[in-house]
């Protein structure tokens, strides 16, 4: 068999994937056949796993938090889903008989997979003209049957920010037994630290939250993060598990490589937080740079709130972009979305607005 070479990065500008740091890559490697899915027999990986978890709880307000690395942001989604229908079950005084999560429609698809398999209704509501989520639409979207509010911080498509701390509110006004409060900040939250957003468990009483080393956290693929306010959220999730050496598991994959746990605390403990800051510093810049580039030739930008830029383009010249080797993708109402991941340089970002203007109509 030929060596097959991956793809580089040089074009990608849609992903949120990114180069992993090479300390990243080099533990990665050093950990490939360790499973944390069996924390007893494999004790040093489950240690940096804790270390993981701590180091997220500290970037997310959070400092003794519960949680573990998911294999990406799809199963955080999904745990916390189930967490919240799970406990809303056994906790409250009347379980819910079709347990319904309320999201703004800007939530990640993760979220119909998660209604999809647990078996309850997603109820996506409008966002506001600045494509966050509405506060009093949520609020009129819960019932008592409401199990997840869910937030999101650093959207998939325009990099908002929802008003977290009024999603709060709305969550704790539905009174008796509440729906619990679930921020996805997959993308966002290793950026957000570094911005005046209020977006944690420091700033709203947030129960779960979705944050992963894998995407701005520079860490190896596959690298998510579930953290918990509560240990009942993790407790809400666990099964037992006769034969391994451990006797509960809460994630939802089994058997699971140790590659992700291992570059994501290598990425961590080298970066958080000046190396994150400088990053984000840097890309936030470039984003600036091209929105007010994209503008000044006259297209419809959505202006960067993270290092994410949406544009109107003409479809010619999206078409001619991807054909000359640009990756890139479009939101749903079809605008370019340019994520400024870590290996998205300046100059990168000149070469794809010279094609821009040999692409556009004269
Ligand atoms: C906000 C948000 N949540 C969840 C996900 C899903 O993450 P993953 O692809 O790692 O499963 C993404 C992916 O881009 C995302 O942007």
């Amino acid at each position: 068999m030929q060596r097959a070479v991956p793809q580089d990065f040089s074009r990608v500008l849609s992903s949120m994937c990114t180069e992993p740091h090479p300390v990243a890559r080099e533990a990665a490697v050093r950990f490939l056949a360790t499973n944390p899915g069996d924390p007893s027999t494999y004790q040093r990986i489950a240690e940096l796993e804790a270390e993981v978890v701590s180091g997220l709880g500290e970037l997310a307000g959070l400092p003794d938090a519960h949680g573990y690395v998911a294999s990406g942001g799809t199963e955080a989604n999904v745990q916390a889903v189930r967490a919240a229908r799970n406990r809303a079950r056994d906790e409250w005084t009347t379980a819910p008989e079709t347990p319904n999560v309320v999201a703004p429609e800007s939530v990640h698809f993760s979220f119909q997979k998660a209604a999809d398999v647990l078996g309850v209704e997603l109820r996506t509501v409008p966002v506001d003209d600045g494509y966050r989520a509405d506060p009093s639409a949520v609020r009129a979207a819960v019932d008592s049957e409401t199990v997840l509010v869910v937030g999101v911080a650093g959207t998939t498509e325009y990099g908002r920010v929802d008003p977290i701390p009024e999603l709060a509110a709305a969550t704790h006004d539905a009174g008796g037994d509440r729906p619990f409060l679930h921020v996805d900040a997959a993308w966002g939250g290793f950026a957000l630290p570094f911005t005046d957003h209020a977006w944690n468990f420091a700033h709203a009483d947030v129960d779960t939250m979705t944050v992963d080393p894998h995407k701005l956290g520079q860490a190896v693929v596959p690298a998510g993060g579930f953290l918990a306010r509560d240990r009942a959220a993790l407790d809400a999730l666990a099964v037992d598990t006769p034969y391994l050496e451990s006797t509960s598991q809460a994630t939802l994959t089994g058997t699971r490589s140790g590659a992700g746990v291992a570059g994501a605390a290598a990425a961590l403990d080298a970066l958080w937080p000046d190396g994150y800051r400088e990053q984000f510093e840097e890309s936030m810049a470039d984003a600036e740079w091209l929105a007010a580039e994209l503008d000044a030739r006259g297209f419809d930008v959505v202006a960067p709130e993270l290092p994410l830029v949406a544009c109107e383009l003409p479809e010619s010249t999206f078409d001619a972009l991807r054909d000359a080797g640009w990756r890139i993708s479009r939101t749903a109402a079809g605008e370019l979305r340019v994520v400024c991941m870590p290996h998205v340089t300046r100059e990168m970002l000149r070469r794809f607005v010279a094609d821009v203007d040999s692409f556009s109509p004269k």
